[in-house]
């Protein structure tokens, strides 16, 4: 555990017996400070309720910044990202700035992920598969259970 993460006083603003305008008072005070310490409890109850360890979770200033760092971390020149077309712009984008394929995979003709051409499209240059899911711009989706066939 890192030396921030040391458990010491509670983190009132995250008692769910305490009353929300004293939980929002709390954390109003606090969030002025850097959230070290926070940031490592919301990772540990995410990581339980995800049933991963704290390790597999990442935290970001919004989705953007996530979708960043899996395309700084995995794609450059010579990798591939899976994605289907449309899809939200903003990993596409990164990972053609970065010189990676984008291998497009058109919708399914209900505008859902067509999940068996996502994993058919998959090779060894591959380095990420996007899943948007609610999609943008179609705004369909499918439940989490569906996914498991491309891991
Ligand atoms: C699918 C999708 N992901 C991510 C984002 C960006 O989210 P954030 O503001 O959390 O970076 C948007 C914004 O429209 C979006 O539609």
């Amino acid at each position: 555990m890192p030396l921030h993460a040391t458990p010491a006083a509670p983190l009132p603003f995250l008692d769910p017996d305490l009353p929300l305008p004293q939980r929002v008072a709390e954390w109003k005070a606090l969030s002025s400070r850097y959230p070290f310490r926070e940031e490592y409890v919301l990772k540990e109850m995410l990581a339980q309720r995800e049933g991963v360890a704290v390790e597999n979770i990442v935290l970001g200033n919004g989705c953007d910044e996530i979708l960043a760092l899996a395309a700084a971390a995995h794609l450059g020149a010579g990798a591939e990202l899976v994605a289907t077309e449309p899809t939200y712009f903003q990993i596409t984008d990164y990972a053609e700035k970065l010189g990676a394929t984008v291998r497009w995979v058109p919708f399914t003709r209900t505008m859902h992920h067509d999940l068996p051409a996502m994993a058919a499209a998959v090779g060894p240059k591959t380095k990420l598969v996007y899943v948007c899911n609610p999609d943008n711009p179609s705004g369909t989706m499918r439940p989490a259970t569906r996914f498991g066939s491309l891991a």
